[in-house]
């Protein structure tokens, strides 16, 4: 079977009952999201969106909505002792992701599909109105404390959601070129990857699009597995990571232990000029992985033929991995939070729809040099 039919045939493999529009929103968690907003703008090129607090008559929280194009991030931060949750979200994870919200046309319906196949609920259907009109949210729990939440935004005409005015701000630097979510990306514990490829095929309708074991994913000392599970659309993709044997301590047991357990690993946003938006962040500050510069004295020969001058992605630490359908260049930011838990990932799809195996042994031996500085090798 050639490589594309294959990919139709898992896209299609994918149960329709629970059809997703896109991403709608990523909402973290985080000590102080009026700074962590300002930070998102500066260094990766957010615009100012939305607030909910005080103002919109919010009372135990804030909110910074920013967008770009079509990625939108929340940012919350408890200002009272009255909501418990996102104080102890932040106490045992520090800042991270809480919601991957979905975009869907029936977030009632949604919810109703998931639970009754096993999902444990995390928000009843509810519907939430102001002069815009009206958004019905839903929600399941996830790995860790994470959750999705379903969000049917079909009767609104709003900013964002009801709960949220406008945030007018006089400080709009300039987007970098971040366009849309490729993946995000699970780290779960010891033996849950496959319990998590059963929840998301069977809860959610997902198909395995790719699988990556212990031999595919190894370097001298550490090794992962992954699963990489689609939905029907090929609009969602949720890989998930678990920690395998090696000699030493790997980047998903480093991840585990300081983010106390499962969560987001890594945000992954798509550009269509790869080498100009990593020029733009790290003007403004984002710092990205060293990739060793002996990756690039084979990367063509195991990749062939691509548009890119070779030395432009020496220079920026792009990486470069290949499927039967064509190629796609990839880079890793360092931890975007004190604690090495989160990171964003920036890819440039050019044919390839899925992942290619070529770039782990690499990008993990830069995480491991990274993790040899932190002592948690
Ligand atoms: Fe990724």
């Amino acid at each position: 079977m050639s490589e594309s039919i294959k990919l139709e045939k898992i896209f299609s493999d994918a149960q329709d009952f629970l059809p997703l529009l896109g991403t709608d929103y990523v909402e973290f968690y985080v000590g102080n999201a009026k700074q962590a907003a300002h930070f998102y703008k500066t260094a990766l090129g957010f615009q100012s969106l939305a607030y909910a607090g005080l103002e919109t008559g919010i009372k135990d929280r804030t909110s910074y909505v920013v967008v770009q194009d079509k990625i939108r991030l929340v940012f919350t931060t408890p200002i009272s002792n009255e909501n418990q949750d996102i104080h102890n979200h932040i106490e045992r994870h520090g800042d991270g992701v809480k919601v991957i919200a979905l975009w869907v046309d029936d977030a009632t319906q949604a919810w109703k599909e998931t639970t009754s196949r096993g999902a444990e609920s995390y928000l009843e259907p509810t519907v939430e109105k102001d002069t815009d009109g009206e958004v019905v949210k839903s929600g399941i729990k996830i790995y860790g404390d994470t959750v999705h939440i379903f969000i049917e935004r079909k009767n609104y005409k709003g900013v964002f959601m009801p709960g949220y005015q406008a945030w007018n701000s006089e400080y709009n630097p300039s987007a970098v070129g971040l366009k849309y979510i490729d993946h995000m990306v699970a780290n779960v514990g010891w033996g849950e990857m496959n319990v998590w490829e059963d929840f998301y095929n069977q809860t959610m309708g997902f198909a395995n699009l790719i699988t990556f074991d212990d031999k595919d994913i190894s370097t001298q000392y550490t090794a992962l597995m992954s699963k990489v599970m689609t939905n029907g659309n090929g609009r969602i993709k949720f890989p998930i990571n678990e920690p395998a044997e090696g000699l030493k301590k790997s980047q998903i047991e480093e991840y585990l232990d300081f983010n106390n357990g499962p969560g987001c690993q890594h945000i992954a946003v798509a550009t269509d000029d790869i080498v100009s938006t990593v020029c733009q962040m790290k003007k403004r500050g984002v710092e990205f992985l060293i990739i060793p510069e002996r990756y690039y004295d084979t990367v063509l020969d195991r990749v062939g033929e691509i548009d890119e001058e070779i030395l432009t992605l020496k220079q920026h630490n792009i990486l470069v991995d290949r499927d039967d359908e064509g190629y796609l260049l990839q880079i890793f930011t360092k931890p975007l939070t004190d604690r090495p838990t989160l990171f964003f990932e920036i890819i440039q799809r050019k044919g390839a729809k899925s992942f290619g195996k070529g770039n782990f042994k690499a990008l993990f031996e830069s995480i491991e040099a990274e993790q040899a500085k932190r002592g948690t090798l």
